[in-house]
């Protein structure tokens, strides 16, 4: 057992704070990561707020890279000094999710086994079973996926969370290829997320939603074909009347993506998407949240998938490898999703920078 720093949310909507904290050495199939680099993610804000669940204290963070320190007994593939980027769906490979073929929506997903504790031997909950805003951290070796050394540990570490959940929601989810037209209704980090992947894929249009300018310059940045104004100018007539210019008698976009979380939004992208065409929420909704009261005609009537999309339909060991490979090619920038790099004691800050809407991340070094 060893003693490093973490952020903990003890109490319901109480700010974080940074206290001494236990970590295991690691036992059978786990591993212990010195943290480089860890996103600072909306999830985090829920957790402290009580939104997720009542296990309170919290060892916050889930976007990290790090380098392997020790691995348990049965560790196999991994090895103390490997770079490795974090994630929150280590498959199992046995439950009916994982047999039947989709891997992505594994039910039994590994995280470590033994706890995390405060100093006084409080149990912590890790958050979406790996608490990262700390020094080092315990996880299940099936956590870890290793990727090239080289690559910028800020940038590569959000690959953990919400980039991973746009880029996906629009390849996977979205089943974007070269020629499919997408349009992105929410500009925020996974919107633009969402955006980077459809740009990589070769979508055309690429159009881009939001109703903070700011965002659609960064959405322009990132790949975005066209950018609509949703404050100022109705969505649905904008994404028909851009995707029908490009392909003669299109009635909106092949796939559109929700990236806000909203009722009103979701029905925005349910109307702007051509016929036979998907819609894919990514956007994470309040429970208090109803689907729109929509003529069940118009859901025979258009035909498609209204889809879902969790962690981007992704296979980290599959996708992180691949995807830092592109970063590595210039091909894809995740550098630009780095807003500011700070320190651990400013989690609560960063927050703060989250509700103002300022930052696509904050990224604390370690
Ligand atoms: N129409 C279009 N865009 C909107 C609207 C709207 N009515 N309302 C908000 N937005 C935009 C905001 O301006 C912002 O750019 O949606 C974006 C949301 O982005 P963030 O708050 O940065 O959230 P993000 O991290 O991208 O996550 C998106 O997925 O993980 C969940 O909880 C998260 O629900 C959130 C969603
Ligand atoms: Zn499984
Ligand atoms: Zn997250």
């Amino acid at each position: 057992m060893q003693q490093v720093q973490g952020v903990v949310a003890r109490k319901k909507g109480a700010p974080v704070e940074i206290v001494t904290i236990n970590v295991p050495d690691p036992g059978p199939g786990e591993a212990v990561v010195k943290v480089q680099s860890c996103g600072v993610c909306h999830t985090d804000l829920h957790y402290r707020d009580g939104g997720i669940n009542d296990d309170f204290p919290f060892l916050l963070g889930h976007e990290a890279a790090g380098i392997v320190e020790s691995v348990g007994p049965d560790v196999r593939g991994l090895a103390p000094g490997d770079f490795v980027v974090l994630n929150w769906r280590a498959v199992c490979g046995q439950c009916r999710a994982c047999t039947r073929g989709d891997l992505h929506y594994c039910f039994a997903t590994h995280n470590a086994k033994q706890k995390m504790t405060l100093d006084d031997g409080t149990e912590l909950s890790a958050a979406l079973g790996i608490g990262s805003l700390a020094e080092k951290t315990l996880v299940a070796a099936g956590q870890c996926t290793k990727v090239d050394p080289a690559a910028r540990p800020a940038a590569v570490g959000l690959l953990g969370c919400g980039v991973m959940a746009g880029i996906g929601a629009a390849i996977h989810t979205g089943g974007i290829t070269r020629g499919r037209s997408i349009a992105v209704i929410g500009c925020g980090g996974v919107g633009v997320a969402a955006i980077a992947g459809a740009a990589l894929a070769g979508a055309s249009p690429i159009i881009a939603v939001d109703i903070d300018a700011k965002k659609l310059a960064k959405a322009k940045e990132l790949g975005a074909t066209h950018t609509v104004d949703s404050s100022k100018t109705d969505p649905v007539e904008e994404i028909k009347r851009i995707c029908a210019q490009v392909y003669e008698g299109a009635d909106g976009a092949d796939v559109v993506i929700e990236a806000v979380g909203r009722p009103e939004t979701w029905k925005q992208a349910f109307y702007a998407r051509d016929l036979a065409g998907t819609v894919v929420l990514v956007g994470v909704p309040t429970p208090d949240m109803k689907v729109p009261d929509l003529p069940l005609i118009d859901v025979f009537g258009r035909g498609g998938a209204l889809k879902s999309s969790w962690y981007g339909d992704c296979l980290p060991s599959r996708d992180f490898p691949m995807l830092v490979d592109l970063y590595r090619q210039g091909r894809l920038d995740l550098d630009a999703f780095v807003t500011e790099e700070i320190a651990l004691t400013d989690v609560e800050a960063a927050f703060d920078t989250m509700h103002r809407g300022d930052a696509l991340r904050s990224v604390v070094i370690f």
